[in-house]
């Protein structure tokens, strides 16, 4: 393990193998973790080492690449048998986000459709990697600098309230929600970022306030449960949040939080955003209701740092995600603008898987 200052990218291809900014130390400290074995991306995907939809889509690419890279076959049939053997394994590490399933998915689209020698196969998985991570980047400064038209036009300059991290961290580089952040802050249209912190895991708290320390953006933290107390106040002008999976009618789910957040929102007459790319959406899937949502271990909850929280023999329930409906919801952000969550059919063709 090697630390290192350096950008917020939480996946850096370097030669041979990967280095992934550890998001479960940060803020404390900034370490990065080398992986080069499909198995060892798998389990910093599961542990969250890797986190954020799109991320988790860029280490499974490069899992898969890995992976690839792992197989001992000359031929081509076992090879890509054995491939699949190894999508599984990415797939089970987290249910929700739909980036992982789609970055499996087209790594396997590429195999299959690639001619030539296993060699040959092995090092076009390698190029389709770098390529997702790429593309991630652009598509994210996209809907970071179209979103930005969606958003109200008001007197002063706007105070934005976020959910989670949907940021460079989770993302490329560049963040979804916290993209529109980001191109508001350069734009000039921003006086400063409200962050949610986030229980259990507390992305918002650790993970949106340092990348906003980072580049000068003024940020707050609030307590999760202080969002409509700021609305009320009219503090806060839009919500902007990322996606794991949109379903074909609208519905999103995100960070668990992110529901009640938009019904605060609509009580008050904020607008609320979800910021995604289009590999966010799963148009297999007809409403969020048929989503799943990951549940975690209850030592998320019952657990702050070292400290156990409350007594014994309490049970929890630990959803990582919610679905927010599409009702409640002003307009996605996608890298080809802003649509109501209804409009979205529109981009099924322009899906890359
Ligand atoms: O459990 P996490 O930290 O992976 O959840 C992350 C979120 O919910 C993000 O808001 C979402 O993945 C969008 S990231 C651009």
């Amino acid at each position: 393990m090697t630390t290192q200052k350096s950008p917020v990218s939480p996946v850096t291809w370097l030669e041979d193998r990967v280095l992934l900014i550890d998001q479960n130390r940060l803020p404390q400290e900034y370490t990065t973790v080398e992986i080069s074995r499909s198995d060892d991306m798998a389990e910093a995907i599961k542990t969250m080492i890797v986190r954020g939809a799109p991320a988790i889509g860029i280490a499974a690419a490069y899992g898969m690449y890995f992976g690839a890279r792992e197989i001992e076959t000359t031929d081509r049939t076992e090879f890509l048998a054995e491939l699949e053997k190894v999508g599984d394994l990415l797939r089970s590490t987290r249910p929700t986000a739909v980036n992982l399933f789609w970055a499996i998915s087209r790594m396997l689209k590429t195999a299959h459709g690639a001619i030539g020698s296993v060699e040959h196969i092995q090092k076009t998985l390698l190029e389709m990697a770098k390529t997702i991570q790429a593309e991630d980047l652009q598509t994210c400064k996209d809907i970071g600098d179209k979103g930005l038209a969606a958003l109200p036009a008001t007197p002063e300059k706007l105070t934005l309230l976020t959910h989670c991290n949907a940021g460079g961290l989770a993302t490329a580089g560049y963040g979804t929600a916290l993209g529109v952040v980001r191109s508001a802050w350069r734009e000039g249209r921003l006086a400063r970022l409200f962050a949610d912190e986030t229980r259990p895991r507390l992305q918002g708290a650790k993970l949106t306030t340092w990348e906003c320390v980072q580049e000068g953006i003024p940020v707050t933290l609030i307590a999760d449960n202080m969002a409509a107390h700021c609305m009320k106040q009219g503090m806060i002008h839009a919500v902007v949040v990322g996606a794991d999976r949109i379903t074909a009618n609208g519905d999103a789910a995100n960070k668990i939080g992110t529901y009640s957040l938009a019904i605060i929102a609509k009580a008050h007459n904020v607008p609320f955003f979800v910021a995604a790319p289009l590999s966010t959406i799963d148009f297999e899937l007809t409403d969020g209701s048929k989503i799943p949502i990951e549940e975690r271990d209850p030592i998320e909850m019952y657990q702050v740092g070292t400290t156990r929280i409350c007594p014994v023999g309490v049970e929890f329930y630990n959803p990582a995600f919610d679905v927010t409906p599409a009702e409640l919801i002003s307009g996605i952000m996608t890298e080809h603008g802003t649509v109501a969550p209804g409009d979205l059919k529109q981009f099924q063709a322009k899906q890359l898987v």
